[in-house]
């Protein structure tokens, strides 16, 4: 495989979308090698929207419901990162389970940011679940997308300590705050492998 210019990454997000800015703001500071080529959303009122007009991101949003299948749902959204010209895929705060199309067509290719340590508290409230189960610690994980939820190859993880006096705001905000560092660093960790595969 050859290929000439930046990698090229889509973000994929469902909230509010603070990582995407963040990975936006380390390409723009040069941190990250890379251009940020398209925000992918499946909540059309999501705040994630509003910060790419603002940052001047190509997006595309979707109410997957409209599709008759996830593979239908999923070939679409193909067809526009291939226009896109997409490498890698970066899930931030992506709600919903990567099948089958996607994971073939980007075997690899796919990050995600969980806010534990995995295997600990998976799936849709990492840092609820972790509050509520009275732990002292939990972190961030990113990793390898695979079929599994949250079960992918782990490439990094960073602690984050939950104090006697935290409150789900205030562990909220520790958590974010590490993910706003780690995730552009192990992205371009990544990109610098893709980089010499592609050699
Ligand atoms: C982050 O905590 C991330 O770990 C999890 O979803 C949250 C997304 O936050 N997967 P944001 O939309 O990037 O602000």
């Amino acid at each position: 495989m050859s290929k000439e210019g930046p990698i090229r990454l889509a973000v994929f997000a469902s909230g509010s979308g603070s990582n995407f800015e963040a990975l936006v703001e380390a390409v723009r500071k040069q941190t990250v090698d890379a251009e940020v080529a398209l925000l992918v959303c499946d909540k059309p009122d999501a705040f994630a929207l509003t910060r790419a007009k603002r940052l001047a991101v190509p997006s595309v949003s979707f109410y997957p419901k409209q599709f008759p299948s996830k593979g239908s749902f999923e070939k679409e959204v193909l067809d526009h990162l291939e226009e896109a010209g997409v490498d890698l895929i970066v899930l931030a705060g992506y709600m919903r389970i990567i099948g089958s199309t996607l994971l073939e067509a980007f075997d690899n290719r796919i990050i995600n940011i969980h806010p534990s340590l995995l295997p600990f508290y998976p799936g849709k409230q990492g840092i609820q679940d972790a509050f509520d189960a009275g732990a002292i610690e939990t972190g961030v994980t990113v990793h390898l997308v695979d079929e599994g939820i949250d079960t992918g190859e782990i490439l990094a993880q960073e602690k984050v300590a939950i104090d006697p006096d935290d409150t789900i705001e205030s562990l909220e905000e520790k958590i974010h705050a590490v993910e706003h560092v780690l995730y552009p660093e192990v992205i371009q960790t990544y990109i610098k492998k893709l980089q010499k595969e592609y050699a």
